[in-house]
């Protein structure tokens, strides 16, 4: 039997941007469609040609360029926003026109200021008139879970009657329950005329943080559509998350057998384009897309999932598009962790004394909270320094607007100097190449970082780097007023303790071989 399909339709650039400080600009909005599309969603609301001269624009180039996502354009259930919809997406293959009303008491009484034998003749010429346009209309009962089941069974069987293709039911102002809300999906269902030749869609917002709980409540009483924003966003506490219902539907497919056309291993990209777009941060313990989604800090947690992942994990973050799980290290973090990580590091087991550098790493992770990839490091060499292979020992850069930025850098290294010149995007890659070509080995960037300490015009700039060199990662970092130099000295502290690990590792093959443990 062929299983029943879920529809995404994304309104995060109409109801997303609705709830911004900022419009976008139509490039913005053109990028953002295209990544959509990219991640499978089935419509693209577009915007709301009617509101401003960018909107319509906004709507007209996202039509244009769409090729397999379906765009779709808002309007009030009036002949000039209908009107200007179709201006907007004539041109495309294949276009929704979404058109809506309220229908609760509250809206039509105070917000319409009119009667409802209005409102109902409303929706009709409006359905009647998309229908002119396109064979795709979308109706919506805007505060549908406000409004009385008679009143949205009326207008329904009637927008349906002109030809209505889907009927969405917004909980606009975040006020049902899931229980609730998969009732009213049922009976509507039941007791609707028509309904069972349209596709019944759900359009949840998150006041009381249940839009995506009440939209699923939805999809399990029979709605086969689901409105919703990357990152949850949106008026007010946001929409119904695309990312959290497409994960859920991925997870638990034991309780929704449907299918959908999201490529799930493109949601962290998207949500991240979108977040910095927007300029709307995504707070740690967001499901799903939070920075913490994939971190595991407890003890017990670590030990498990180092173990057998599935223990503390029903969602792998390389689903999602991600390199892989956290562990941050805390005083709760066991041996087992240390040592896990210090291989990642590169170093292997019998380089080193376990119980004396755990030893150490409780006493900083108590002092510090938390201990970083680049702390473990520090620790391991702590009474080993031994030599800096190199040093920066001089640094000039010239760069400035439509300057190519230049680098010259002088290195010591075993007791010679060795100068290099190189240029580059800007001056802090100008800087490594030049170090690059100096040192002559495979070095690959994987992390760069440059964050501010202190407040104000007298912070100074921390720079944190991550490298990939001969297999393991490496980090460094150093703290400075000019960041250029900050950059290049950080660069060689990961190089420094690349080449020392090498040579520790040299050092135990020797000892190996002379049958000898080997303790830094
Ligand atoms: O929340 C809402 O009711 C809406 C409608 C326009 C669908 O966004
Ligand atoms: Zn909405």
């Amino acid at each position: 039997m062929k299983k029943d399909k879920i529809i995404f339709f994304d309104t995060t650039l109409r109801d997303g941007e609705q709830s911004l400080s900022h419009s976008l600009s139509p490039l913005e909005k053109v990028d953002m469609a295209l990544t959509l599309e990219r991640l499978g969603v089935d419509y693209i609301e577009a915007g709301f040609p009617l509101s401003s001269e960018d909107d319509f624009r906004s709507v007209y180039e996202i039509g244009r360029q769409l090729k397999s996502s379906v765009p779709c354009a808002l309007a009030r259930a009036l002949p000039d926003d209908i009107e200007a919809a179709y201006h907007a997406l004539k041109r495309s293959h294949h276009f929704r026109i979404h058109t809506f009303v309220a229908t609760s008491d509250i809206h039509v009484k105070t917000k319409l200021k009119t009667s409802w034998e209005n409102v109902v003749d409303m929706a009709k010429k409006a359905v009647r008139l998309a229908r002119k346009y396109t064979s795709d209309v979308e109706f919506s009962c805007e505060d549908a879970t406000r409004t009385s089941f008679e009143h949205l069974r009326e207008i329904i069987e009637v927008v349906v009657k002109e030809g209505a293709t889907t009927i969405n039911i917004p909980d606009t102002v975040g006020y049902s329950t899931p229980f609730e809300f998969g009732n009213l999906i049922k009976k509507l269902k039941e007791k609707t005329k028509g309904l069972d030749k349209v596709i019944l869609s759900t359009h949840c917002h998150n006041d009381l943080g249940m839009a995506v709980a009440n939209s699923l409540s939805g999809v399990a009483n029979g709605a086969r559509q689901v409105e919703c924003t990357i990152n949850g966003i949106g008026e007010r506490s946001g929409n119904c998350s695309l990312e959290e219902i497409a994960a859920i539907l991925h997870t638990r497919k034991d309780l929704f057998p449907f299918e959908n056309n999201i490529k799930l291993s493109k949601i962290h990209r998207t949500s991240d384009l979108v977040s910095r777009i927007c300029n709307v941060p995504i707070q740690p313990h967001k499901a799903v897309v939070g920075e913490n989604a994939f971190s595991h800090s407890s003890g017990i947690h670590q030990d498990g999932l180092l173990k057998n992942r599935e223990t503390y994990e029903i969602l792998s973050p390389e689903t999602i598009g991600l390199p892989g799980h956290k562990m941050y290290m805390t005083p709760r973090s066991g041996k087992h962790v240390v040592q896990h990580k210090l291989s990642k590091l590169g170093h292997k087991e019998k380089s080193y004394n376990l119980s004396n550098i755990y030893k150490k790493f409780t006493k900083l992770a108590d002092k510090q909270g938390q201990v970083h990839d680049y702390d473990l490091e520090a620790l391991f060499w702590l009474g080993n320094e031994g030599e800096e292979f190199y040093t920066l020992k001089d640094l000039t850069v010239t760069c400035g607007t439509n300057k190519t930025s230049k680098a010259k850098v002088a290195l010591s290294s075993s007791g010679h100097i060795y100068e290099n010149k190189a240029s580059g995007l800007g001056p802090i890659n100008a800087s490594f190449k030049a170090i690059k070509q100096i040192i002559k080995k495979n070095i690959t960037l994987t992390d760069y970082k440059i964050s501010s300490k202190g407040r104000g015009s007298e912070s100074i700039g921390q720079v944190d780097i991550s490298i990939l060199f001969e297999g393991n990662t490496y980090h460094g970092r150093f703290t400075g007023n000019d960041i250029v130099e900050a950059s290049c000295r950080s660069f060689l502290q990961a190089l420094n303790n690349g080449h020392r690990a090498e040579k520790v590792s040299m050092k135990k093959i020797e000892n190996e071989m002379n049958n000898k443990e080997c303790y830094i």
